[in-house]
């Protein structure tokens, strides 16, 4: 899809459909709608008196053949009350749009758009739509599909001067919207293509298209960081870990980094503590937070973010095996802490261990780890959003504000210190699973050990990383959650 800015009148727009922002209210206002209005013979009014489109936020309306229109299709779509809309409605409204096009096969949509803030709303315009009309094609071989493909979106603005807020907002949300949907097909893209070894050569392809750097350790490299957790968590697999760390230094030379660490399990059958078979194919997303900090680094590389980063993507494949890790075994982790494995399917943990420890030689600012760890979490906060953990109250207002400006909802929760010491073992310094009460905070408190004095952040995205029933811009199926809000964070890096 491509996406393009211009200026013109309404009525002089050549795409096969136009949209505009319709807010609520009693009748219809505005010049534009005054006009088509006019030109329908008082259609737009009749529909207000009789309450079938008065502009209410999810609600949208198509007219064809409007007199004296150069585009074939208008689009009503409403936005709800004035004082309601958010970035996160143009999101929406862009995304309810974005199916509709697909539904009518429409080639060409451009949205009118005159009012405050056109660069964000042009950046929101571009995000919703993208995002809503996304489909995962990459296995469909029959011939027809993505033939429908959606070729142009254009933000059009009725003067001059707001051209320049529109182009750099569009370019901001094609970047944006970009990452997230090849966040999506990677997490769409099953572990029999995507495993540790294909997945490092894609982040050092990434790296080297869009000029930052990828270090990729082997097998032997990973055992002489003595990185023991992560390997055992491979160790049933044929697909051999590795351990990615990519680097973007926009910031200051000397200016700390920010750490990243996404837990990359490119398919977690739960190794000998074996899953039900009920829905397994899904645990081939649990390298989502691995795919979001991957592209979190490409993302700050394409729009030149003025901070200097780290992102650590520990990678392996949890499978049931003869040479598998048993429950009962004892693992030593880079840390040098011992851990005794209770439950293997209790992997994320592991391997965000070895990372978080590999993070200090970093001299880290923060670190943020962003992980698909516990089942628990959508006892929660549902689908509606991620639960966090942070040790910096800085860091968090940060996390916050980054959450409300993308829609990408996370809510802190307390890490207790009785949750740390759930995880001790009588026999070992750590055990990796402790029985059945407050799973997401038991993993977190397993994580805080090996956290350095850094300010720290832990978000789990079990289950919002799929989408089950479908959203205005997230379809059903892999959400990239985490893209824009780690995105945000790090453009609008604030010192913690
Ligand atoms: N990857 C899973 C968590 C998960 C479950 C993510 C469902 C997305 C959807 C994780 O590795 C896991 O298996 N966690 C266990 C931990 C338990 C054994 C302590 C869980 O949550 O059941
Ligand atoms: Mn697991
Ligand atoms: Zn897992």
């Amino acid at each position: 899809m491509e996406f393009s800015c211009s200026v013109s009148s309404f009525f002089d727009l050549g795409t096969e459909a136009v949209v505009l922002f319709c807010e609520k209210g009693e009748q219809s206002t505005g010049e534009i709608m005054g006009k088509i209005d006019l030109l329908t013979d008082g259609t737009i009014s009749e529909m207000y008196q009789s309450g079938e489109f008065v502009g209410s936020l999810g609600s949208e309306i198509m007219l064809r053949r409007v007199p004296e229109m150069a585009a074939g299709r208008v689009i009503l779509a409403g936005v709800g009350k004035k004082d309601k809309i958010t970035m996160d409605v143009y999101r929406r409204v862009a995304g309810r749009i974005g199916k509709l096009a697909r539904r009518h096969k429409l080639k060409t949509v451009s949205f009118y758009y005159d009012g405050p803030e056109t660069n964000p709303v042009s950046s929101a315009i571009v995000e919703g739509f993208a995002l809503g009309s996304y489909r995962f094609l990459d296995y469909k071989t029959d011939e027809d599909a993505g033939k429908d493909e959606i070729e142009l979106l254009s933000v059009v603005v009725p003067q001059k001067g707001k051209l320049r807020q529109a182009e750099a907002g569009l370019a901001r949300g094609g970047i944006i919207s970009d990452a997230v949907t090849h966040c999506r097909d990677l997490v769409g893209t099953p572990g029999n293509d995507l495993y540790p070894e294909s997945f490092a050569k894609h982040a050092q392809t990434l790296a080297k298209t869009f000029n930052f750097d990828c270090k990729v350790l082997n097998p032997s490299e990973i055992k002489k960081e003595n990185m023991g957790a992560l390997i055992a968590v491979g160790k049933g697999s044929e697909k051999t870990p590795r351990f990615v760390i990519l680097k973007y230094n926009g910031g200051k030379p000397n200016a700390k980094p920010v750490v990243l660490i996404g837990k990359g399990i490119t398919f977690d059958a739960g190794g000998i503590s074996l899953k039900p078979g009920l829905n397994m194919g899904e645990m081939k997303g649990d390298m989502t937070g691995a795919a979001v900090v991957l592209m979190t680094l490409v993302t700050a590389a394409r729009l030149q973010a003025k901070v200097n980063l780290v992102a650590l993507m520990p990678l392996a494949e949890n499978m049931p095996a003869g040479n598998a890790t048993r429950p009962g075994d004892i693992v030593t982790s880079r840390a040098g802490h011992t851990i005794e494995v209770i439950n293997t399917d209790a992997e994320g943990r592991l391997i965000l261990a070895d990372a978080l420890d590999y993070a200090n030689t970093f001299d880290p600012q923060a670190v943020i780890d962003i992980a698909t760890l516990t089942g628990a979490a959508v006892y929660i906060l549902g689908y509606e959003g991620a639960p966090f953990i942070g040790t910096n109250q800085k860091l968090n207002d940060n996390l916050r504000t980054a959450a409300d400006r993308t829609g990408e909802r996370i809510w802190e929760l307390p890490l207790w210190d009785e949750f740390c010491d759930l995880m001790k073992s009588p026999i070992a310094d750590l055990k990796n699973s402790a029985g059945k009460t407050a799973g997401t905070l038991a993993a977190a408190g397993f994580l805080k050990k090996f956290t350095g004095d850094w300010p720290w952040a832990h978000i789990d995205i079990a289950y919002c990383d799929v989408e089950p029933k479908g959203r205005p811009y997230i379809p059903v199926g892999p959400t990239g959650i985490g893209v824009r809000l780690l995105v945000d964070l790090v453009t609008n890096w604030k010192k913690v």
